[in-house]
């Protein structure tokens, strides 16, 4: 097949790229190498890979036609450029709303214009669902949690787009229905809770497990705003693409509909959790401290994931420490990697 990942130097479109490669697809790499980190993630992808894959510098604010003779080719795109930090969005909506709600409905219309008509995955958020003021929190065995849904929330929770990262996402996310419902288009949205793993450049603002992870191992301070008992449901990245894949091959039901992806009830975790296991994993205690919560933060977000199972027969194999596990050995083995990176 030819794959088109957009975005494909990023933390999760290497990796998907990584793996149609090992399993002998052509790969193309759409991306304005614009986060840091993304070139080093191409050299990666370039030094295991000599054949199939191709790399278009683009940007999909601008570069329509670009974009148009790209996924002309493809059988199936996976659309993953985004701004992806609700801090930067708060400071700059309008690069926010471009690279996002105006990149996205590029990525459509090239698609729609260029008479092909490929596969279409667009990695959407769980902050479409707001901040759930509905729901009651309270807090169990040192983290919060949701008093009564134990299952996590569905996809037929109220869309209510909070923050403008939350707006442009989730105008991307109800584009990408739309035009399956209207053009015929054969598109797949996955709102996806935090995903951690390989190949990670987490900073505070983005990829908080990596960002923590990162700062262990080189003994930087953090930060952590709130109380530290917050509480998210966390996907390792390999379980993540195995299930771009399991959803692209199931596309005869997963045409035109939403999917919360994520490590759902079973895998979760909070700040505080996340620095024990660091803590045992690095053989020493980390430097933290505490600050107000930031505008936006929800205590807890935990997704049902049972959508995924029933129609596409996916879930999450990797647990928690494991993975944690995966990511902490990574960084360590890859030091060098990060001080050109960071420091
Ligand atoms: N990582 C997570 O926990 C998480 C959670 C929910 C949703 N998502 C979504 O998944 C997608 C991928 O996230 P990620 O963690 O890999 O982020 P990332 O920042 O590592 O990757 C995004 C990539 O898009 C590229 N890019 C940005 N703007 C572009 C533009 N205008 N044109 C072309 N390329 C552009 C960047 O250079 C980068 O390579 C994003 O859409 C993000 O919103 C991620």
């Amino acid at each position: 097949m030819n794959i088109v990942v957009i975005g494909g130097a990023g933390f999760i479109g290497c990796n998907v790229a990584d793996y149609y490669l090992k399993n002998k697809h052509h790969v193309t790499v759409f991306d304005n190498f614009s986060r840091k980190g993304t070139l080093q993630n191409l050299q990666w992808l370039q030094s295991k890979y000599t054949d199939n894959l191709s790399v278009v510098q683009g940007d999909t604010r601008i570069d329509f036609n670009k974009l148009k003779a790209t996924v002309g080719k493809a059988d199936v795109v996976f659309h993953l450029a985004a701004q992806v930090a609700v801090t930067t969005s708060v400071v700059d909506p309008r690069e926010d709303f471009e690279i996002n709600a105006l990149g996205t409905f590029n990525v459509l219309e090239a698609i729609r214009l260029s008479g092909n008509n490929p596969i279409v995955l667009y990695s959407s958020t769980n902050k479409v669902y707001g901040g759930m003021e509905h729901v009651t929190i309270v807090e169990r065995n040192g983290e919060y949690d949701y008093a009564s849904l134990p299952l996590g929330v569905g996809e037929s929770e109220q869309l209510d787009f909070h923050s403008p990262y939350g707006c442009s996402k989730g105008t991307a996310d109800q584009y990408m229905i739309d035009y399956s419902r209207i053009y015929g288009l054969r598109t797949v949205v996955f709102r996806q809770s935090c995903i951690y793993g390989y190949r990670q450049f987490g900073v505070e603002d983005q990829g908080w497990v990596a960002h923590f992870t990162i700062s262990a191992m080189f003994n930087r301070p953090l930060s952590i705003y709130g109380d530290g008992k917050q509480v998210r449901d966390v996907l390792f990245i390999d379980d993540l693409v195995r299930a771009y894949d399991m959803a692209t091959q199931r596309i005869d039901v997963t045409s035109g509909k939403a999917y919360n992806i994520g490590g759902g009830p079973t895998k979760k975790m909070s700040l505080l959790k996340l620095i024990a296991h660091l803590e045992q994993f690095f053989g020493k205690k980390l430097t933290y401290s505490f600050s107000d919560w930031r505008p936006g933060d929800q205590r807890v977000f935990i997704c049902d994931i049972r959508k995924a199972k029933n129609e596409f027969g996916w879930e999450p194999k990797i647990g928690v420490e494991e993975g944690v596990r995966l990511l902490a050995a990574w960084v360590k083995e890859n030091k060098d990697e990060f001080r050109s990176i960071y420091f």
